[in-house]
């Protein structure tokens, strides 16, 4: 009889779950991971008392009752709103576009008067029937004026191309709300913690066996002989050694800075809109928790072009790397006592609460339970 039951590589959400299942389920579970704290990406670090979002900023939300109690079971979370706001040239916009939005961009007070200023903006841009590229699908989505001032910049810097060299589907449509309501999210639940992301996670993992700085690669034989299954919840490329190629990713730089002022821009998330300013958004921690410490912590966003060795943010969902990740999934597929789970196994974006609730299905599915 080997050691574990399962070896889990990953101690981010994904993982935490599945081995928070497991050992509900009597199972014995080692988890590793290759870097210093557990949680991956939800990690925080603490700032005396500011819990500082290391790897982005990450604000629980969901229309799932049944993932909003799972979590709510293991730590109790505030009542935080995302409401961000965008930064155009010094001035500042309430997102998501709504009547706030409109209402500062042409002084329009009704949202009949601002559907038919949205009208004629769009108006001019009716010629084009097939839009090429991203810019030509927004311009036809929402005309000059929000274009430029709140997605061209942004969505330039995000992806480090110009919008007339992005394709169109990036935006399928724009969410106007004709309500002054600057609630970011339709989900019916939200919130952030209390105590952090790490609580959640530290409780997840009670009672699994935890092994910090252990990369899976570099132990590998070792690893898989002491339990009788693996969760692998890293790279799939790297799982099968690239065999069929990389898969690509766009990836992110934080500047974190701790400022003796206590509150530097009044609102968790600001976006700068401009391609004059570097980075695309500024997080000030504390805004989360509603904290009241006399000093902050700001974090400046700045997308980066991902090469291998970098963090891994965001997958480039084409065609090219679409059809590379159906290779792999033929791998994984034919694996016999490995699981593959989470973001970077599956190589897509998922919330939190999809990253919950798949771990949740691969345990019921596995365990039985
Ligand atoms: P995650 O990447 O967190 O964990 C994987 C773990 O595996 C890592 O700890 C890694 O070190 C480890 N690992 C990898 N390879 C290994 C190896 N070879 N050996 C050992 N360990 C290895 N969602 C949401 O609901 N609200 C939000 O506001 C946000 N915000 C947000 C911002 C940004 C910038 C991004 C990119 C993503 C979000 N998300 C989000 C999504 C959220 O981050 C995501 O749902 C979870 O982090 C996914 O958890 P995983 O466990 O799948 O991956």
């Amino acid at each position: 009889m080997k050691e574990y039951d399962y070896l889990v590589v990953g101690a981010g959400l994904f993982g935490a779950v599945f081995a928070r299942q497991a050992v509900d389920a009597g199972k014995r579970c080692l988890v590793v991971d290759k870097r210093n704290h557990i949680g991956g990406n939800i990690y925080c670090e603490v700032v005396d008392g500011i819990h500082v979002h290391q790897y982005g900023a990450h604000i629980f939300h969901t229309d799932n009752k049944e993932i909003w109690d799972y979590v709510n079971h293991f730590v109790s979370f505030n009542r935080y709103t995302n409401s961000p706001l965008a930064n155009y040239k010094g001035t500042l916009y309430n997102l998501p576009f709504n009547m706030n939005t409109f209402n500062k961009l042409w002084g329009v007070n009704t949202p009949q008067e601002a559907k038919a200023k949205i009208e004629e903006q769009r108006s001019e841009y009716a010629h084009i029937q097939t839009p090429a590229n991203l810019e030509e699908q927004a311009l036809t989505l929402c005309g000059k004026d929000i274009y430029q001032k709140l997605i061209k910049g942004y969505t330039e810097k995000q992806w480090g191309r110009p919008a007339t060299e992005l394709p169109a589907f990036i935006i399928k449509r724009l969410p106007f709300r004709f309500v002054y309501d600057n609630n970011y999210f339709n989900d019916e639940y939200q919130g952030i913690p209390k105590g952090g992301y790490n609580k959640l996670v530290e409780s997840l993992l009670e009672g699994a066996e935890l092994r910090l700085d252990t990369n899976y690669f570099s132990a590998r034989g070792e690893l898989d002989l002491l339990a009788d299954k693996v969760l692998f919840t890293g790279c799939i490329d790297e799982y099968y050694d690239f065999c069929f190629g990389h898969l690509e990713y766009r990836s992110l730089r934080f500047e974190h800075e701790r400022l003796e002022i206590d509150n530097y821009q009044g609102n968790a998330v600001v976006n700068y809109c401009e391609s004059g300013v570097p980075y695309t958004r500024v997080i000030e921690h504390k805004h989360f928790e509603f904290g009241k410490q006399p000093y902050t912590v700001i974090t400046r966003e700045y997308p980066s072009v991902f090469t291998p060795g970098d963090e891994p943010y965001y997958p480039v969902n084409d065609e090219k790397n679409m059809n590379l990740l159906k290779k792999y999934e033929e791998l994984m597929n034919g694996s016999l006592n490995t699981l593959f789970g989470g973001r970077l196994a599956q190589y897509a974006y998922l919330d939190m609460d999809d990253t919950v609730e798949t771990a949740l299905k691969l345990a019921k599915k596995e365990l039985k339970n």
